[in-house]
């Protein structure tokens, strides 16, 4: 949400860095973009609408410049346009900011009664604004960073250039992601690893309240009160590899084949910590991550034995909560800084319960604040809908749940997922298989790409993951999709089911494999088109199906991680044929960082 790139040093163009940073955050926000560098002691801003590629257009990328930042917007404030797209100056002051300023109507109207003027229609230019004049009254940027950070409400990461000091870049933290990179004779900052990682793998994490002030060959972190402290350099463990698309057309198609070495990498969990103690569990989480949480939901009652509520971040934070110390609180995010689920974290500690991470994102915010953290190891996630981190996070949730009923005295529990340590282990190839299954699924997605309803339907553990394929699919390819547990269709929505309107029907629990069946029978004699999603167990032949797709049977643990790739897959071709930015879908942003 929002992407921050910043350089100094004499080593590259300053230009050429900022650039290729953008490019590797875009996935961040990508409705408009910016950069703002020194060049002949001169200070340049250019920004444009859309994606980078406009701004590449109007740029000379050999321009000679050792100091510039760079921003990517999904807007919070305003319009996407060219006016309110980053860096915003005032006077003295140029920044790039992701996140909020939630008082900057107050500060604005103050700001404006001492005679400022404002261009835009962004908190952003406020906070521009605001550190210019409290520079200008100190002329201490250590002095003004520490009021800014006092008077300005919210989260946010900002990069700041100030004219007449070429020779310093400074970096605010607070409630938003940020990473100084750490060169030879060269410094970066970054909302992102992808950003720098082709520069360095090196790298400092500010926490909230911390600034620097960055020169070329050195880094200096301040507290909230202006003392400086002593940070440690970090490396990286990935490589640029990790954000090369690697041949594939597109991340989504790359991260999704990804997931056999994913799921291979996640099982290696060993010091898991200890949750058997818990009367009750509470996975809170957004959009995808919400719906592992569902699947998770189902594995841990149906198997661990422990009732589970899942929560939308976005509503927990404001509604009465009935929690106490013996409930386990569970944050399922990738991006570790979804803005909803860290602020559910942080309540929910308030209420003195225990809290675990199920984080991608080493050192991100969640992953901090949580107690305890189970790191899913998709590695870096580039397409704004997620495939990988979704299956990792489920595969974690199926490991809690056989940690949890093995140590319970749950004998049916026990027989049923007695092999699971071994089962895990065959996983990956069992998955590849399902994937190598290109055919079937474009086959599928050629008969449903232009409909304009698609309907998802299944029951217990079927319809979580439903609620996944009919999400993956509506937020790629625009297409109007929902999920409905199966024996609810008849309560109303089975009205819209007509002639051809696609229904893939997902049918993998045997205790309910008939009363699903029985829903498709409902939908098929009204006309749809039924597509019937089953395992090799279960499969029934019978003319309540137009197309069927036979998936393998694995442990009952793990068989939502083998289903949800042909969910995957449909909705990766529907949006292929629909000639969509399956990357970048239009309007969303990986990584949301404002509530
Ligand atoms: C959908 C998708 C989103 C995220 C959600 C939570 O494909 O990716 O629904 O799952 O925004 O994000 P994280 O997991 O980063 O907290």
């Amino acid at each position: 949400m929002c992407g921050i790139v910043g350089y100094i040093g004499k080593n590259k163009k300053a230009i050429e860095v900022l650039i290729n940073g953008l490019e590797n955050l875009e996935y961040r926000g990508y409705d408009s973009a910016g950069i703002a560098y020194i060049s002949d002691n001169e200070l340049n801003i250019i920004k444009e609408k859309g994606r980078i590629q406009n701004l590449k257009n109007n740029l000379n990328l050999n321009t000679e410049s050792r100091l510039g930042i760079g921003h990517t917007r999904w807007a919070t404030h305003g319009a996407a346009n060219k006016n309110n797209a980053h860096p915003h100056r005032c006077n003295n002051i140029t920044i790039v900011h992701n996140g909020i300023i939630e008082n900057y109507i107050e500060l604005k109207e103050e700001l404006m009664n001492i005679g400022y003027t404002f261009k835009s229609e962004t908190d952003t230019e406020v906070a521009s604004a605001l550190i210019d004049y409290l520079y200008s009254k100190y002329n201490s940027m250590d002095k003004a960073i520490i009021e800014f950070e006092n008077k300005a409400k919210g989260a946010y990461a900002i990069g700041i250039i100030v004219n007449g000091n070429n020779d310093n870049l400074y970096a605010i933290k607070k409630g938003s992601p940020l990473i100084i990179g750490v060169g030879n004779n060269e410094n970066y900052i970054a909302s992102d690893v992808p950003a720098i990682i082709s520069y360095t793998k090196k790298y400092i994490t500010l926490n909230d309240g911390e600034y620097a002030k960055i020169s070329e060959d050195n880094i200096e972190v301040y507290n909230e009160f202006g003392k400086i402290i002593n940070k440690e350099i970090k490396e990286f463990e990935g490589d640029a590899n990790s954000i090369d698309k690697c041949g594939y057309e597109h991340y989504m198609n790359k991260e999704i084949h990804e997931q056999p070495e994913v799921i291979k990498k996640t099982s290696d969990m060993d010091n898991l910590p200890n949750i058997n103690n818990f009367s009750k569990i509470t996975i809170v989480a957004c959009g995808s991550a919400m719906h592992a949480g569902l699947v998770g939901k189902n594995l841990i009652e149906n198997y661990g034995n422990i009732p589970v509520d899942v929560e939308i971040a976005s509503e927990f934070r404001y509604k009465k909560l009935f929690l106490n110390k013996d409930n386990l609180v569970i944050a399922i995010s990738q991006s570790g800084e979804t803005a909803d689920t860290l602020e559910a974290v942080k309540i929910a500690k308030k209420y003195g319960c225990h809290t675990l991470g199920i984080i991608n994102v080493k050192e991100s915010s969640i992953a901090r604040e949580c107690d305890d953290v189970l790191y899913t190891k998709a590695g870096s996630e580039i397409a704004v809908a997620t495939t990988k981190a979704y299956s990792a996070q489920v595969e974690i949730l199926s490991i809690l749940a056989y940690t949890l009923a093995k140590n319970s005295d749950n004998v049916k529990s026990i027989v049923e997922i007695k092999n699971f340590l071994e089962d895990l282990k065959k996983l990956p190839i069992v998955m590849q298989e399902v994937i190598d299954d290109e055919d079937t699924y474009k086959n599928i997605a050629n008969k449903i790409y232009n409909k304009n309803d698609i309907f998802f339907i299944g029951r217990g553990i079927d319809y979580a993951l439903s609620m996944e394929g009919s999400l993956k699919l509506k937020e790629i390819s625009y297409l109007h999709s929902e999920a409905y547990a199966a024996g609810e269709l008849k309560h109303g929505t089975i009205s819209l089911i007509d002639d051809n309107t696609p229904v893939l029907g997902i049918v993998s629990d045997e205790f309910i494999s008939d009363k699903t069946i029985s829903n498709l029978k409902e939908v098929k004699s009204r006309g749809a088109n039924v597509i019937y999603i089953t395992t090799d167990s279960l499969n029934k032949n019978g003319d309540f199906y137009d197309d069927k797709i036979v998936l393998p049977t694995v442990n009952p643990l793990l068989q939502p991680l083998v289903n949800i790739i042909p969910l995957q897959l449909i909705a990766y071709n529907v949006a292929k044929l629909n000639n969509c930015d399956i990357d970048k879908p239009k309007n969303l942003a990986k990584s949301v960082t404002v509530e």
